[in-house]
């Protein structure tokens, strides 16, 4: 079999996914939409080896090692009559574990690898199913622009899968604030399934996330920048807000974040279009449009630029 080789870019989402219906599936308790980030994402390929090897950015990773035994599941889950050894590669051109999603990436590429080394010819749903079993968010990540992943209502998750929405929003800009870039202490999935079990305002969050992905639909068609941040900045400090009520309370916070939030805010106060969203880690993205980009560079001089739609034909 030929060696193949794909790219899945990172994404952030504009209204978060945050709570899990089913641990086992990864099933949401609420939808969630999100931007992909152009170029940033993660590079994976795939060829016939002696034995399953896997190399993670550059280094060889232990297959006793609980994230290689966790992508070694997610193979048999895509393939389970494989009978080829493979070694997967793959790099990151994203900080792994920073609240970056280069798990959503990570696991979109692979699905994609997969699908493409051992001709399974998926559907874009299936592979959108797939991918969401091995990070949820992953089943975003396998498009470029705006994203949408519908919850679904059935047990076996077969409608819960994202599909990519129909919108070239040239003027649109991200940028990333980094404030650290270790793994963070918290994963995702143990933080939401703590806010889940012990927040007295998670099913307030259930409630107004549904409602944040219809509004930022609508967004999207306008092309409404300011109706576009203030709900994503809103939805993602209200995940935070619901993390903090959580008994012990969570935060993925920061005091770097914080002094990026207000000087945000405070920017914003001055006339400058420019909103905040935050995922469950300490770096803070920033949402502006192209014309304002010199504004935005004076006022945060480490940001890293993004165009989001760079990589659309
Ligand atoms: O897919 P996971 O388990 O890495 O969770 C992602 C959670 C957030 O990034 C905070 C929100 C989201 O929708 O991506």
């Amino acid at each position: 079999m030929p060696p193949v080789e794909v790219f899945a870019p990172a994404n952030i989402a504009l209204a978060k996914y945050w709570g899990k219906r089913n641990r086992a599936l990864n099933l949401p308790t609420n939808s969630s939409l999100s931007i992909s980030l152009g170029s940033l994402g993660t590079t994976t390929r795939i060829a016939e080896a002696e034995k399953d090897t896997l190399l993670f950015n550059g280094k060889p990773l232990d297959n006793a090692a609980p994230e290689a035994q966790k992508i070694w599941r997610f193979v048999a889950l895509c393939c389970p009559h494989r009978q080829q050894s493979i070694t997967i590669t793959t790099s990151n051109s994203i900080p792994t574990a920073a609240g970056l999603a280069s798990s959503a990436s990570g696991f979109a590429a692979l699905t994609l690898a997969l699908n493409e080394f051992f001709n399974l010819q998926l559907s874009d749903n299936a592979l959108s199913t797939l991918a969401r079993q091995g990070s949820g968010s992953a089943c975003r990540s396998l498009w470029h622009g705006f994203v949408e992943w519908q919850k679904g209502e059935r047990e076996d998750g077969s409608d819960s899968y994202a599909t990519p929405i129909a919108s070239h929003w040239q003027a649109l800009r991200i940028a990333l604030i980094e404030i650290e870039t270790q793994a963070k202490k918290t994963s995702s999935r143990d933080g939401m399934n703590h806010t889940a079990t012990t927040s007295p305002l998670f099913a307030a969050w259930v409630a107004q996330a549904e409602k944040d992905v219809h509004s930022i639909k609508r967004s999207i068609a306008a092309e409404d920048f300011m109706a576009l941040g203030q709900t994503a900045e809103a939805n993602a400090m209200m995940m935070h807000a619901t993390m903090l009520a959580a008994r012990p309370p969570l935060s993925y916070f920061l005091p770097e974040s914080l002094a990026t939030l207000q000087r945000i805010w405070h920017c914003r106060e001055q006339g400058l279009a420019i909103f905040a969203t935050m995922d469950a880690g300490p770096n803070v993205k920033i949402l502006y449009q192209v014309q304002d980009e010199a504004a935005v560079i004076a006022a945060f001089p480490h940001a890293h630029c993004i165009n989001p739609f760079s990589r659309c034909s």
